[in-house]
């Protein structure tokens, strides 16, 4: 008996390079998504979260030290469900005195354009490792393209933590 060999389109070299193609396409297109939602939801989210102005608790306010520059993360208030990696911030934070709220709380963030910048405690300045701006300990810019100085937070100690008050930074 004669086998029957009926056409299998999955067989055909066509239609394979055909479904390879448009699965391809898909793939980058999800790609796409993947990497633009949060660009744009970060863009657009002042206007979709207008209330960015919220207290949020940095820790308690006895473990900073008088002169210390240290770095703190947070959880940006509004984060959005697609958001990801993109919610996660943080701000440098210096006790400047035994007073019980004497901080002085910077953006993390270059206002050149957001990268985020390193506190070097020898020379006492904030570098940015992109395009090598320079900020002072004051925040105020030393050199390079920045055009304002560091964002400040403002800050307040209640029950005995430190809290700033966070808003849209005003960056680029
Ligand atoms: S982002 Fe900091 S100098 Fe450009």
């Amino acid at each position: 008996m004669r086998a029957v060999h009926r056409p299998n389109h999955h067989d055909d070299p066509v239609s394979r390079r055909e479904f390879l193609g448009r699965l391809s396409i898909a793939l980058s297109a999800l790609a796409a998504a993947v990497v633009g939602i949060p660009i744009v939801a970060y863009l657009l989210s002042p206007l979709i979260h207008p209330e960015t102005n919220v207290w949020i608790p940095l820790g308690d306010a006895a473990k900073f030290r008088v002169g210390e520059t240290v770095q703190v993360s947070f959880r940006d208030p509004s984060p959005l469900p697609w958001a990801g990696l993109t919610a996660e911030t943080a701000v440098w934070v210096r006790r400047n005195s035994a007073a019980l709220a004497d901080f002085t709380v910077f953006a993390v963030n270059c206002t050149h354009l957001g990268c985020p910048v390193n506190w070097l405690p020898d020379a006492r300045i904030f570098l940015c490792p992109c395009h090598g701006g320079v900020f002072y300990a004051d925040g105020t810019v030393a050199a390079g393209p920045p055009p304002r100085p560091l964002f400040e937070y403002q800050s307040r100690v209640r029950d005995g933590r430190l809290e700033i008050l966070t808003r849209p930074l005003p960056i680029g």
